[in-house]
Protein backbone atom coordinates (compact mmCIF):
# COMPACT_ATOMS: atom_id res chain seq x y z
CA UNK A 1 0.00 0.00 0.00
CA UNK A 2 1.24 3.53 -1.05
CA UNK A 3 1.38 4.71 2.92
CA UNK A 4 3.94 2.61 3.41
CA UNK A 5 5.56 3.32 0.81
CA UNK A 6 8.62 6.15 0.87
CA UNK A 7 8.23 9.89 0.06
CA UNK A 8 11.09 12.55 -0.58
CA UNK A 9 11.20 16.04 1.02
CA UNK A 10 14.03 17.46 -0.68
CA UNK A 11 16.28 15.25 -0.28
CA UNK A 12 15.32 13.44 2.54
CA UNK A 13 13.40 10.14 1.91
CA UNK A 14 10.78 9.38 4.52
CA UNK A 15 10.28 5.53 5.12
CA UNK A 16 6.57 5.59 4.59
CA UNK A 17 3.77 8.01 4.61
CA UNK A 18 2.52 8.01 8.11
CA UNK A 19 3.97 11.71 9.80
CA UNK A 20 3.22 12.63 13.38
CA UNK A 21 1.65 16.03 13.73
CA UNK A 22 3.08 18.14 16.55
CA UNK A 23 0.86 18.11 19.57
CA UNK A 24 1.16 20.03 22.43
CA UNK A 25 2.06 18.20 25.48
CA UNK A 26 2.55 20.95 27.81
CA UNK A 27 4.65 18.83 30.59
CA UNK A 28 8.24 21.12 29.50
CA UNK A 29 9.96 22.90 32.45
CA UNK A 30 9.11 26.24 32.95
CA UNK A 31 11.83 27.33 31.13
CA UNK A 32 11.31 25.16 28.33
CA UNK A 33 13.52 22.61 28.76
CA UNK A 34 13.17 18.36 27.73
CA UNK A 35 11.77 16.65 30.09
CA UNK A 36 11.80 12.73 30.47
CA UNK A 37 8.54 12.33 29.07
CA UNK A 38 9.59 13.84 25.93
CA UNK A 39 12.20 10.86 25.72
CA UNK A 40 9.95 8.00 25.89
CA UNK A 41 6.87 10.16 24.31
CA UNK A 42 8.47 10.63 21.09
CA UNK A 43 10.89 7.72 20.56
CA UNK A 44 7.30 5.42 21.44
CA UNK A 45 5.84 6.81 18.18
CA UNK A 46 9.22 5.98 16.29
CA UNK A 47 9.39 2.27 17.25
CA UNK A 48 5.60 2.48 16.63
CA UNK A 49 6.98 2.86 12.83
CA UNK A 50 6.07 6.66 12.32
CA UNK A 51 8.26 7.60 9.58
CA UNK A 52 8.46 11.42 10.44
CA UNK A 53 8.21 12.48 14.09
CA UNK A 54 7.49 16.59 14.23
CA UNK A 55 7.72 17.47 17.54
CA UNK A 56 5.51 19.94 19.49
CA UNK A 57 5.40 23.93 19.06
CA UNK A 58 8.85 24.82 20.24
CA UNK A 59 8.56 28.44 20.70
CA UNK A 60 11.45 30.83 19.56
CA UNK A 61 10.78 33.37 22.65
CA UNK A 62 9.41 32.67 25.72
CA UNK A 63 6.77 35.35 25.67
CA UNK A 64 5.89 33.25 22.46
CA UNK A 65 5.18 30.56 24.32
CA UNK A 66 1.34 28.84 24.23
CA UNK A 67 1.44 27.79 28.15
CA UNK A 68 4.25 27.59 30.70
CA UNK A 69 4.79 24.33 30.16
CA UNK A 70 5.96 24.66 26.21
CA UNK A 71 9.49 23.41 24.68
CA UNK A 72 11.87 26.35 23.89
CA UNK A 73 14.54 27.02 22.17
CA UNK A 74 15.19 30.51 22.62
CA UNK A 75 18.16 29.98 24.42
CA UNK A 76 21.18 28.06 23.86
CA UNK A 77 20.81 26.34 27.13
CA UNK A 78 18.08 24.50 25.39
CA UNK A 79 19.87 22.72 22.81
CA UNK A 80 21.22 19.90 25.23
CA UNK A 81 17.88 18.35 25.85
CA UNK A 82 16.69 18.88 22.12
CA UNK A 83 19.68 16.90 21.12
CA UNK A 84 19.00 14.20 23.48
CA UNK A 85 15.23 14.82 22.00
CA UNK A 86 16.79 14.31 18.58
CA UNK A 87 18.59 11.17 19.64
CA UNK A 88 16.21 9.20 20.58
CA UNK A 89 13.46 9.48 18.27
CA UNK A 90 16.58 8.45 15.71
CA UNK A 91 17.46 5.10 17.40
CA UNK A 92 13.65 4.46 17.34
CA UNK A 93 14.09 4.64 13.44
CA UNK A 94 12.22 7.90 12.73
CA UNK A 95 13.18 11.44 11.34
CA UNK A 96 12.58 14.53 13.71
CA UNK A 97 11.07 17.48 12.37
CA UNK A 98 10.70 20.40 15.13
CA UNK A 99 8.01 22.91 14.89
CA UNK A 100 9.27 26.49 15.44
CA UNK A 101 6.95 28.51 16.54
CA UNK A 102 5.59 32.10 18.11
CA UNK A 103 1.92 32.32 20.24
CA UNK A 104 1.68 35.93 19.63
CA UNK A 105 -1.42 37.19 21.16
CA UNK A 106 -2.52 33.73 21.73
CA UNK A 107 0.34 33.55 24.55
CA UNK A 108 -1.09 32.08 27.84
CA UNK A 109 2.61 31.65 29.46
CA UNK A 110 2.48 33.18 33.06
CA UNK A 111 4.18 36.56 33.97
CA UNK A 112 5.15 37.54 29.55
CA UNK A 113 3.92 40.70 28.57
CA UNK A 114 1.84 39.55 25.11
CA UNK A 115 2.44 41.01 21.44
CA UNK A 116 0.84 40.95 17.89
CA UNK A 117 0.39 42.52 14.61
CA UNK A 118 -2.24 44.97 16.16
CA UNK A 119 -3.80 45.30 19.64
CA UNK A 120 -6.29 42.54 19.48
CA UNK A 121 -7.27 40.49 22.11
CA UNK A 122 -7.98 36.93 20.70
CA UNK A 123 -11.24 36.70 23.28
CA UNK A 124 -12.05 38.07 26.34
CA UNK A 125 -10.15 35.01 28.43
CA UNK A 126 -7.01 36.19 26.88
CA UNK A 127 -4.76 39.47 27.33
CA UNK A 128 -5.07 42.07 24.89
CA UNK A 129 -1.80 42.26 23.09
CA UNK A 130 0.69 45.44 23.11
CA UNK A 131 1.25 46.00 18.98
CA UNK A 132 4.20 45.32 17.55
CA UNK A 133 6.67 48.25 16.98
CA UNK A 134 9.50 47.67 13.62
CA UNK A 135 12.20 47.10 16.24
CA UNK A 136 10.14 43.85 18.14
CA UNK A 137 9.43 42.75 14.61
CA UNK A 138 13.05 42.65 13.76
CA UNK A 139 13.88 41.23 17.04
CA UNK A 140 10.72 38.18 16.55
CA UNK A 141 12.31 37.67 13.42
CA UNK A 142 16.30 36.94 14.36
CA UNK A 143 14.53 35.23 17.24
CA UNK A 144 13.16 32.67 14.42
CA UNK A 145 16.45 32.69 12.91
CA UNK A 146 18.33 31.33 16.11
CA UNK A 147 15.49 28.61 17.02
CA UNK A 148 16.69 27.30 13.39
CA UNK A 149 20.60 27.80 14.11
CA UNK A 150 19.71 25.87 17.25
CA UNK A 151 17.37 23.29 15.86
CA UNK A 152 20.46 22.46 13.13
CA UNK A 153 22.62 22.51 16.15
CA UNK A 154 20.62 20.15 17.69
CA UNK A 155 20.47 17.51 14.61
CA UNK A 156 17.04 18.16 13.50
CA UNK A 157 16.52 17.03 10.19
CA UNK A 158 13.02 18.90 9.14
CA UNK A 159 12.15 22.09 10.70
CA UNK A 160 8.51 23.33 10.16
CA UNK A 161 7.45 26.84 10.76
CA UNK A 162 4.63 27.27 12.31
CA UNK A 163 2.23 29.66 10.04
CA UNK A 164 -0.90 28.08 10.72
CA UNK A 165 -4.08 28.13 14.21
CA UNK A 166 -3.56 32.22 14.73
CA UNK A 167 -0.55 31.79 16.28
CA UNK A 168 1.90 35.00 15.34
CA UNK A 169 2.49 34.22 12.11
CA UNK A 170 -1.05 33.53 10.89
CA UNK A 171 -2.10 37.09 13.22
CA UNK A 172 -0.02 39.06 10.30
CA UNK A 173 -1.55 36.71 7.59
CA UNK A 174 -5.12 37.17 8.75
CA UNK A 175 -7.13 40.67 8.18
CA UNK A 176 -8.92 39.71 11.28
CA UNK A 177 -5.73 39.95 13.65
CA UNK A 178 -3.69 42.25 11.70
CA UNK A 179 -5.28 46.15 11.26
CA UNK A 180 -1.74 47.57 10.40
CA UNK A 181 -1.20 50.55 7.98
CA UNK A 182 2.38 49.88 7.80
CA UNK A 183 4.40 47.26 4.80
CA UNK A 184 3.41 44.68 7.57
CA UNK A 185 -0.34 45.29 6.97
CA UNK A 186 -3.20 46.71 4.91
CA UNK A 187 -3.28 44.56 2.31
CA UNK A 188 -2.04 40.59 1.01
CA UNK A 189 1.10 41.58 0.22
CA UNK A 190 1.69 43.18 3.11
CA UNK A 191 0.36 41.23 5.32
CA UNK A 192 2.94 38.03 4.08
CA UNK A 193 5.74 39.94 4.47
CA UNK A 194 6.02 38.57 7.86
CA UNK A 195 6.31 35.27 6.89
CA UNK A 196 8.50 35.77 4.25
CA UNK A 197 11.00 37.33 5.94
CA UNK A 198 10.81 35.02 8.96
CA UNK A 199 11.61 32.22 5.86
CA UNK A 200 14.03 33.84 4.56
CA UNK A 201 15.75 34.56 8.14
CA UNK A 202 15.47 30.55 8.94
CA UNK A 203 16.42 30.04 5.22
CA UNK A 204 19.92 31.64 6.18
CA UNK A 205 20.74 29.40 8.94
CA UNK A 206 19.14 26.20 7.15
CA UNK A 207 19.59 24.87 3.53
CA UNK A 208 17.66 21.50 4.27
CA UNK A 209 13.88 20.50 4.67
CA UNK A 210 11.95 23.07 4.97
CA UNK A 211 8.19 22.66 5.96
CA UNK A 212 5.51 25.07 6.43
CA UNK A 213 2.14 24.69 8.17
CA UNK A 214 -0.76 27.26 7.04
CA UNK A 215 -4.41 27.04 8.11
CA UNK A 216 -5.74 27.40 4.43
CA UNK A 217 -9.45 28.28 5.89
CA UNK A 218 -10.02 30.91 8.61
CA UNK A 219 -13.96 29.91 8.78
CA UNK A 220 -14.69 33.44 8.99
CA UNK A 221 -16.44 35.86 6.64
CA UNK A 222 -13.57 38.43 6.73
CA UNK A 223 -11.12 36.02 7.10
CA UNK A 224 -8.49 34.35 4.73
CA UNK A 225 -10.05 31.64 2.69
CA UNK A 226 -8.82 28.50 0.65
CA UNK A 227 -8.12 30.86 -2.46
CA UNK A 228 -6.20 33.33 -0.59
CA UNK A 229 -4.28 30.41 0.85
CA UNK A 230 -3.76 29.18 -2.99
CA UNK A 231 -2.38 33.13 -3.18
CA UNK A 232 0.08 33.11 -0.51
CA UNK A 233 1.45 29.58 -1.81
CA UNK A 234 2.47 30.99 -4.98
CA UNK A 235 3.94 33.77 -3.66
CA UNK A 236 6.17 31.57 -1.69
CA UNK A 237 8.29 30.47 -5.16
CA UNK A 238 9.05 27.33 -3.25
CA UNK A 239 11.19 28.91 -0.75
CA UNK A 240 9.49 25.95 1.61
CA UNK A 241 9.61 22.41 0.05
CA UNK A 242 6.62 21.25 1.40
CA UNK A 243 3.36 22.29 2.56
CA UNK A 244 1.81 20.91 5.89
CA UNK A 245 -2.34 21.59 5.60
CA UNK A 246 -4.29 22.51 8.71
CA UNK A 247 -7.07 24.92 9.36
CA UNK A 248 -9.07 27.62 11.56
CA UNK A 249 -7.68 29.03 15.28
CA UNK A 250 -7.35 32.59 13.98
CA UNK A 251 -10.61 33.71 15.97
CA UNK A 252 -13.02 31.83 17.95
CA UNK A 253 -15.35 30.57 15.98
CA UNK A 254 -17.29 26.93 15.47
CA UNK A 255 -16.84 25.18 12.25
CA UNK A 256 -18.03 21.78 11.16
CA UNK A 257 -14.98 18.97 11.38
CA UNK A 258 -15.59 15.18 9.83
CA UNK A 259 -12.88 12.70 8.79
CA UNK A 260 -10.64 14.46 5.86
CA UNK A 261 -12.14 17.42 6.66
CA UNK A 262 -8.92 19.57 5.57
CA UNK A 263 -8.14 17.36 2.20
CA UNK A 264 -9.71 19.21 -0.52
CA UNK A 265 -7.76 22.78 0.66
CA UNK A 266 -4.95 20.31 0.99
CA UNK A 267 -5.24 19.00 -2.78
CA UNK A 268 -5.62 22.59 -4.22
CA UNK A 269 -2.63 23.60 -2.55
CA UNK A 270 -0.65 19.74 -3.75
CA UNK A 271 -2.01 21.05 -7.05
CA UNK A 272 0.46 24.32 -7.00
CA UNK A 273 3.23 21.58 -7.32
CA UNK A 274 4.01 21.06 -3.91
CA UNK A 275 4.77 18.30 -1.10
CA UNK A 276 1.46 18.71 1.15
CA UNK A 277 1.10 16.36 4.11
CA UNK A 278 -2.63 16.79 5.61
CA UNK A 279 -5.04 14.99 7.60
CA UNK A 280 -7.52 15.93 10.17
CA UNK A 281 -9.60 13.10 12.21
CA UNK A 282 -7.75 10.84 10.48
CA UNK A 283 -7.88 7.00 12.13
CA UNK A 284 -7.80 4.07 9.77
CA UNK A 285 -5.14 3.17 7.24
CA UNK A 286 -8.28 2.88 4.45
CA UNK A 287 -9.04 6.68 4.83
CA UNK A 288 -4.66 6.98 4.69
CA UNK A 289 -4.98 5.28 1.42
CA UNK A 290 -8.06 6.52 -0.11
CA UNK A 291 -6.38 10.14 0.37
CA UNK A 292 -2.87 9.02 -1.23
CA UNK A 293 -4.44 7.39 -3.88
CA UNK A 294 -6.67 10.40 -5.32
CA UNK A 295 -4.03 12.88 -4.80
CA UNK A 296 -4.72 14.86 -2.10
CA UNK A 297 -1.80 14.27 -0.18
CA UNK A 298 1.67 12.80 -0.65
CA UNK A 299 1.41 12.04 2.90
CA UNK A 300 -0.79 11.84 6.09
CA UNK A 301 -0.22 13.46 9.73
CA UNK A 302 -2.06 11.52 12.42
CA UNK A 303 -2.86 13.47 15.27
CA UNK A 304 -4.88 11.83 18.33
CA UNK A 305 -5.28 8.43 16.48
CA UNK A 306 -1.09 8.31 17.53
CA UNK A 307 -1.98 9.36 20.97
CA UNK A 308 -4.01 6.56 21.71
CA UNK A 309 -2.10 3.85 19.51
CA UNK A 310 1.49 4.68 19.06
CA UNK A 311 1.94 1.36 17.28
CA UNK A 312 -0.91 2.41 14.36
CA UNK A 313 1.79 1.91 11.68
CA UNK A 314 2.78 -1.57 13.07
CA UNK A 315 -0.97 -2.85 12.94
CA UNK A 316 -1.31 -1.23 9.41
CA UNK A 317 1.97 -3.30 8.22
CA UNK A 318 0.78 -6.62 10.14
CA UNK A 319 -2.59 -6.22 8.77
CA UNK A 320 -1.46 -5.36 5.38
CA UNK A 321 0.77 -8.16 4.79
CA UNK A 322 3.80 -6.10 5.67
CA UNK A 323 5.24 -8.08 8.77
CA UNK A 324 8.86 -7.17 7.05
CA UNK A 325 8.41 -3.56 8.51
CA UNK A 326 7.49 -5.23 12.07
CA UNK A 327 11.06 -3.85 14.15
CA UNK A 328 12.80 -7.60 15.29
CA UNK A 329 12.22 -7.19 18.69
CA UNK A 330 8.18 -7.07 18.14
CA UNK A 331 8.08 -9.72 15.19
CA UNK A 332 6.24 -11.90 17.86
CA UNK A 333 3.54 -9.75 18.88
CA UNK A 334 2.26 -9.07 15.04
C1 LIG B 1 -3.10 17.68 22.19
C2 LIG B 1 -2.94 18.42 20.90
C3 LIG B 1 -1.93 19.36 20.78
C4 LIG B 1 -1.71 20.02 19.57
N1 LIG B 1 -0.63 20.86 19.44
C5 LIG B 1 -0.31 21.33 18.21
C6 LIG B 1 0.92 22.00 17.98
O1 LIG B 1 1.78 22.11 18.86
N2 LIG B 1 1.16 22.49 16.74
C7 LIG B 1 0.27 22.33 15.72
O2 LIG B 1 0.52 22.80 14.60
N3 LIG B 1 -0.88 21.67 15.90
C8 LIG B 1 -1.18 21.15 17.10
N4 LIG B 1 -2.30 20.40 17.25
C9 LIG B 1 -3.13 20.06 16.06
C10 LIG B 1 -2.66 18.73 15.46
O3 LIG B 1 -1.35 18.84 14.93
C11 LIG B 1 -3.60 18.24 14.35
O4 LIG B 1 -3.58 19.14 13.29
C12 LIG B 1 -5.03 18.06 14.84
O5 LIG B 1 -5.06 17.37 16.07
C13 LIG B 1 -5.89 17.32 13.82
O6 LIG B 1 -5.35 16.06 13.56
P1 LIG B 1 -5.93 14.72 14.28
O7 LIG B 1 -7.41 14.72 14.05
O8 LIG B 1 -5.23 13.59 13.57
O9 LIG B 1 -5.60 14.79 15.73
C14 LIG B 1 -2.57 19.76 18.47
C15 LIG B 1 -3.62 18.85 18.62
C16 LIG B 1 -3.78 18.17 19.80
C17 LIG B 1 -4.89 17.13 19.89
Amino acid sequence: MKLLEPFIIKDLTIKNRIVMAPMCMYVASTEGDVQPFHLVHYPTRGFGGVGLVITEATAVESRGRISSHDLGIWNDSHIEGLKKLVQSVHQSGALIGIQLAHAGRKCKAENETIIAPSSLGFSQDYQTPKEMSLEDIKVVINAFKNGARRAKFAGYDIIEIHGAHGYLINQFLSPLSNQRNDQYGGNAVNRRRFLSEVIEAVRSEWNGPLILRLSAEEYAINGNHIEDTIELVKSLNHQVDAINVSSGGVVPVKFDVYPGYQMEYAKRIKALGYIVIGGGLITTDVECEKYLDNGSVDAIFLGRKLLNDPYFVLHTAAKNNRKDLVIQPYERGF
